[in-house]
């Protein structure tokens, strides 16, 4: 695994959310294609680096491009832009990017190539991790659709789920045994999977207030998951 840079990553986030709001999704090949207009090659100069094939690589000189920062994850890893992705299809996208920019590949390379394929390399990491994970996936799509959750502010839930969460909270305080810790991993998980199944549906009818309420429900279960992750460790 590559080292977690993260400045590429808060550039990119910083650059995302204008323009792209309300945008349908698009099919794999049409999100590859679109974009932006094909720069010159820092290297020789020559025109146009196409989007074909990625628009890594300059045709004329093979050497390594910038990473394209404009570009969402979405298209990054050739998903169509919807909740619902196909998570081996992902994996796949990820090692093949893998392949093509990971800094071991560019030991006898020139600097400016080891520094971009760093960059590449951690873009592609934070876009499979983020699209890895139904709730940084679902925060992610949100946000290009122009929602986003402030972190630390409380999204009204209602009362009832608040007590649910207080009373889970509570179960896993004096949790003492390994199968009652197992319990509440498994009441958990069951909770994701219902709130990531609603949301999915939340996204494909484009009502993203709902998308936020079921995402905010989701992180409040991803904290115990946390919570439960650090009680066991002792064990
Ligand atoms: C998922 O949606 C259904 C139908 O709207 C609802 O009854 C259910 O409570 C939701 N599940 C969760 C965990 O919120
Ligand atoms: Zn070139």
């Amino acid at each position: 695994m590559w080292g977690g840079r993260t400045g590429a990553l808060l550039r990119a986030w910083g650059l995302w959310p204008a323009g792209v709001r309300g945008r349908r999704p698009l099919g794999c090949n049409a999100a590859s294609l679109a974009g932006n207009n094909s720069p010159q090659c820092w290297n020789c100069g020559g025109p146009g680096v196409p989007k074909r094939g990625d628009g890594f690589f300059c045709p004329q000189c093979r050497a390594l491009q910038p990473p394209d920062l404009t570009r969402d994850y979405f298209s990054l890893m050739d998903c169509n832009r919807a909740f619902a992705v196909d998570t081996a299809k992902l994996q796949n996208r990820y090692q093949q990017l893998q392949r093509l920019v990971h800094p071991d590949f560019f030991s006898q390379r020139s600097q400016t190539e080891k520094d971009f394929s760093e960059k590449h390399a951690t873009l592609v990491n934070d876009a499979y991790k983020t699209l890895l994970a139904p709730l940084s996936r679902g925060l992610y799509l949100l946000k290009l659709h122009g929602v986003e959750i402030a972190e630390g502010t409380d999204y009204a839930v209602d009362q009832q789920f608040l007590m649910e969460i207080m009373e889970i909270n509570e179960k896993l305080a004096e949790a003492q045994s390994e199968a009652a810790m197992k319990e509440i991993e498994s009441i958990v998980r069951a909770k994701q999977k219902e709130l990531s199944d609603n949301v999915s549906k939340a996204f494909e009818q484009d009502d993203f207030e709902k998308a936020k309420e079921i995402l905010t429900k989701m992180r409040y279960f991803s904290n115990v998951e946390e919570k439960i992750k650090l009680k066991k460790i002792p064990l």
